[in-house]
């Protein structure tokens, strides 16, 4: 079972697991919130491998009736609340999806594997969180596996707690666990909520670019399928109650990156250089802004032999192209409750 297979990362690791291991049944469990749309996942939706069920995280009577129908091995939990800007307007619902949720999910795989004649034997309980929980770097260092948590946003605070939910079930009961804790993704089928994907929109439709604060803030970007890839990496090899980082050893501030698009858009939109970056408005910051991330992912290299495949200006230049031939994935998306909310956000700032 992948746990919201519908969203961003999840129709990627669908995808990568649907496609590399025939054998294995891939069941996509997701609520279908705003963040996710089974259009993220056309190509492969007829392989006889694949199955779509709807479920929520939280209804733990679906969640026990999908593993006794499907008797499931393995579960890749990656269904949630995934934006911060949301989670301060509506931090209970990360806490109920990311903590119920998550706590839901341990407990079905825990009582239907005590079941099993083989008991915990063979299954194993993959928690896909983010490098948040470490809340926030000075201009130096970097997030190792041993860094203590120190979330700041409701998001981070909600997979914070996730992840020791995941930790007491490993140590209490014996739930064969791994986890991992990335950095910040980009590519195909993101949700243009988030920086890059709404930056591309925004210019394409010369709409102003709001950069929250200075846009001094650092992150460290990788490219999603860099992060599937290690996911299927870390599921088939990692070490069990182990954590790994996971980053592209590829920190930008936001001003610089939101510029780098604007050049890339200025190219391709065939724009005199210097037209896209004039929509760049800066706008008031968002609250409890964590200033820098940055992840060690030297564990991962070392042990398990995983490293990012694509350097960002090509990954960028790659998800530019996407969202400017997939104008109808963005039109669908970008309907409905999303431009509410967009509309709201961008009004208070
Ligand atoms: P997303 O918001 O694009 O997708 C989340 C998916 O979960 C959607 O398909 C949604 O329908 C589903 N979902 C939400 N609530 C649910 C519920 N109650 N029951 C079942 N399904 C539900 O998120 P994403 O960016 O793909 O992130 C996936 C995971 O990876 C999350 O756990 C996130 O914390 C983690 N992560 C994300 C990033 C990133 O840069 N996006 C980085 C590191 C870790
Ligand atoms: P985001 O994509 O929301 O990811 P996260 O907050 O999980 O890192 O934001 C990435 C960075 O971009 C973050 O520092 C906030 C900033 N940002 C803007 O400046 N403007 C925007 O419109 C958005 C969505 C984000």
């Amino acid at each position: 079972m992948v746990t919201g297979g519908a969203g961003f990362i999840g129709s990627h690791v669908v995808r990568l697991f649907v496609n590399k291991y025939p054998g294995y049944l891939i069941v996509n469990a997701d609520a279908l919130t705003y963040a996710g749309n089974l259009e993220n996942l056309k190509d492969v939706e007829q392989a006889s491998n694949y199955r779509f069920e709807r479920a929520d995280i939280t209804d733990a009577a679906r969640i026990d009736a999908l593993f006794e129908q499907y008797a499931f091995d393995a579960v890749i939990h990656l269904a949630a609340e995934s934006h911060v800007d949301r989670s301060i307007i509506d931090p209970l619902a990360f806490v109920k999806t990311n903590v119920l949720g998550t706590a839901t999910l341990l407990n079905s795989s825990r009582k239907y594997w005590a079941k099993t004649e083989s008991k915990m034997e063979g299954k194993r309980f993959y928690h896909v969180s983010t490098d948040e929980v470490y809340g926030s770097l000075g201009e130096e260092g970097f997030f190792t596996e041993e860094t203590s948590y120190d979330p700041r946003s409701p998001y981070s605070a909600s997979k914070a707690s996730s992840d020791h939910l995941v930790s007491a079930w490993y140590h209490t009961y014996g739930l064969p666990v791994v986890m991992s804790n990335c950095s910040n993704n980009y590519g195909s089928y993101h949700f243009p909520e988030k920086l890059i994907p709404l930056m591309i929109n925004n210019i394409k439709n010369n709409k102003s670019l709001p950069v929250y604060g200075k846009g001094e803030n650092v992150r460290d970007w990788l490219f999603v399928e860099d992060h599937a890839r290690a996911i299927d990496v870390i599921f088939h090899k990692g070490k069990t109650g182990d954590k790994y980082n996971i980053g592209g050893f590829n920190e930008w501030t936001n001003i610089d990156l939101v510029h780098l698009l604007c050049k890339i858009m200025d190219s391709k939109l065939g724009r005199a250089e210097g037209t896209s970056a004039k929509l760049i408005t800066y706008v008031t910051d968002r609250p409890g802004h964590d200033l820098r991330y940055a992840i060690d992912a030297t564990k991962l290299n070392k042990e398990l032999g995983w490293e990012p495949s694509l350097q960002f200006e090509e990954g960028l230049e790659k998800t530019v192209d996407w969202y400017l031939q997939n104008e109808d994935w963005v039109k669908h998306v970008t309907s409905g409750d999303y431009q509410h909310y967009y509309e709201e956000q961008y009004a208070r700032r």
